[in-house]
């Protein structure tokens, strides 16, 4: 059903009318003793619209989510989806929600069309409406033909596509998934993430959380930066990534010390903020080729190998690391 076409019989409450958001979380909290995992996070997500949350591992993304889905309770804050108040234990608006947990759930011995034929059955969908549905939801993550096979026998990312398929076997109005593609093996990962555009062409909301900005740049409408807790900054990824200016995003991947290395840029011109990775630094510089020799410079001794140095034009890495000093992927 498309928000505000009315037709007789609809049951539409007076809020969803009057206001357009499909989703609204206002002034969210949640701690976990001395963590404050959630920290007065407020967003919107309109019909039909890829909200993305985007942010490093223990940013607070599944705790938001797990809130927003009614899963786990807020300490503070509201949540509304579909003009109802989501809180543990209650049922209304929850039939708007279909939630991806990272976790599987599914059973290895039963066939995906068993595993979805069982979960139809717990939602109560009749068995006719059941078939059509589960015929419409393997077409779009992409397993029609493998629906008689054994899930034991499917790769991990397969397993993944599935439980993203029990999640929208009720037609959920807004569709949640947690890092998805985490773990995954790349042709997994492309099917997750062309069933997401599908879906969101149809006109179906997604709340989608990842710490890859690559995903958030190519799927979301907005997108939420989320750091310890709060959602520091907002925008589509155009608005986001000019926010910063001209500044490049240069990616030096060394052996050695990353901490020595990042600590030899500090006092370098031009380079606005250094944070370091696993095996490489990143930098935010005004004009990453005319820094280069000063950089290489900085860098070449016994102690520290360059691999490979990387220059971007401004994208959401960026953006992150202005913001927070850090990098996304530490
Ligand atoms: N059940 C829990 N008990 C204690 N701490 C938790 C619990 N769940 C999450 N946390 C902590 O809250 C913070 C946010 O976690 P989480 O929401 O899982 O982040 P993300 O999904 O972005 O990786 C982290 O510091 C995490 O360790
Ligand atoms: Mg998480």
């Amino acid at each position: 059903m498309s928000p505000g076409r009315l037709t007789v019989g609809t049951v539409l409450s007076v809020s969803t009318l009057i206001d357009a958001h499909l989703a609204q979380a206002s002034g969210l909290h949640k701690r976990f003793g001395d963590i404050h995992a959630v920290n007065d996070v407020s967003l919107h997500i309109d019909p039909g619209e890829t909200y993305g949350l985007l942010g490093p591992n223990g940013a607070g993304k599944t705790t938001t989510i797990s809130i927003l889905a009614g899963l786990l309770e807020a300490d503070g804050g509201t949540v509304e989806v579909a003009g109802a108040q989501i809180r543990p234990g209650s049922t209304r608006g929850r039939e708007a929600i279909g939630l991806v947990p990272q976790d599987l759930a599914i059973y290895p011995d039963l066939t995906a069309d068993e595993n979805l034929k069982f979960f139809a059955s717990l939602y109560g969908m009749p068995k006719n409406d059941a078939k059509t549905r589960i015929d419409e939801v393997l077409d779009v993550i992409g397993l029609s033909d493998r629906r008689k096979d054994r899930v034991s026998t499917y790769s991990g990312g397969m397993k993944r596509r599935l439980n993203i398929g029990i999640g929208l076997l009720h037609s959920p109005r807004l569709l949640i998934l947690d890092e998805p593609t985490v773990g995954v093996d790349p042709q997994s990962r492309n099917a997750i993430l062309e069933s997401v555009e599908t879906l969101s062409e149809e006109g179906m909301a997604v709340l989608y959380t990842t710490h890859y900005m690559e995903e958030a740049e190519r799927l979301c409408d907005r997108i939420g930066i989320i750091d310890s807790g709060t959602v520091i900054a907002e925008g589509t990824a155009a608005e986001l990534t000019s926010s910063i200016g001209e500044q490049e995003r240069m990616r030096i991947e060394i052996s050695g010390s990353v901490d020595e290395a990042a600590h030899r840029m500090e006092s370098a011109e031009g380079i606005s903020d250094v944070a370091v990775e696993d095996r490489a630094i990143v930098l935010l510089t005004d004009d990453g080729s005319r820094r280069l020799p000063d950089v290489i410079r900085r860098l070449s001794d016994t102690d520290i190998q360059i691999g490979s140095i990387d220059i971007s034009r401004p994208d959401l890495e960026a953006v992150f690391l202005h913001l927070t000093g850090k990098a996304l992927r530490e």
